[in-house]
């Protein structure tokens, strides 16, 4: 196998596209953000970076909240919709016919549509270059309790979520393991 050198470039996939609310219940925005992933398990903690010349930039500068939903994969021309128009001309959320419920720690608002939201307070915020991260705290996580069962455990793969890479949106696809299964007895020597 020989490998190509390009330049260094953001070609890191797959990612979450997450449709990321701002705003308030009465003046809320929505918009698609692939910048994003976890950084720290305790305390749980999150970035989104987001350029300055995005409408939803000043809300959540302003209001240091934010909360990021994760779309399935049936909202894959939502989540597009949502990052293609900016909330300073269309009612993104009118228009997509999003469904918003309340935040338990911020003024934020949740999607209702999607499984899984993550209630964020910004923390820090760098400047980066085209883009800014804000940095935040996980201040609650609200899930469907529809992929809870019957044990009380979550299960994410039913929701059936979207992934982007490389400019393109995936449904996820068929489970090939779960954490920790190659140091389980039964598989040991097949790496
Ligand atoms: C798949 C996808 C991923 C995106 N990721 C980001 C991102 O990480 N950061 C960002 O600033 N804009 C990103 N955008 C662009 C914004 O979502 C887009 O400019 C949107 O219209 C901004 O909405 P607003 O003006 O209402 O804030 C992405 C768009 C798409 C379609």
């Amino acid at each position: 196998m020989s490998k190509i050198v390009w330049k260094g470039s953001a070609m890191l996939a797959p990612v979450p596209p997450a449709l990321v609310t701002c705003g308030t219940m009465k003046h809320p925005n929505v918009l698609t953000v692939a910048w994003t992933g976890i950084v720290c398990t305790h305390p749980p903690m999150t970035y989104i970076s987001v350029r300055p010349s995005r409408y939803s930039y000043s809300i959540i500068n302003n209001a240091r909240e934010f909360v990021i939903n994760l779309p399935t994969s049936s909202m894959s021309r939502i989540t597009d919709y949502c990052g293609m128009k900016t909330g300073a001309k269309t009612n993104k959320i009118e228009k997509c016919h999003l469904e918003l419920s309340e935040g338990s720690t911020v003024s934020a608002p949740v999607l209702t549509q999607c499984p899984v939201s993550l209630e964020c307070k910004v923390c820090e915020v760098r400047h980066l270059g085209t883009h800014t991260m804000f940095l935040a705290d996980i201040t609650a996580v609200q899930v469907d309790d529809k992929y809870i069962d019957s044990k009380g455990k979550f299960n994410l793969q039913q929701a059936g979520l979207l992934a982007y890479a490389h400019g393109e949106y995936f449904a996820l696809g068929r489970k090939c393991g779960d954490f920790g299964f190659s140091v389980k007895k039964k598989h040991k020597n097949n790496l």
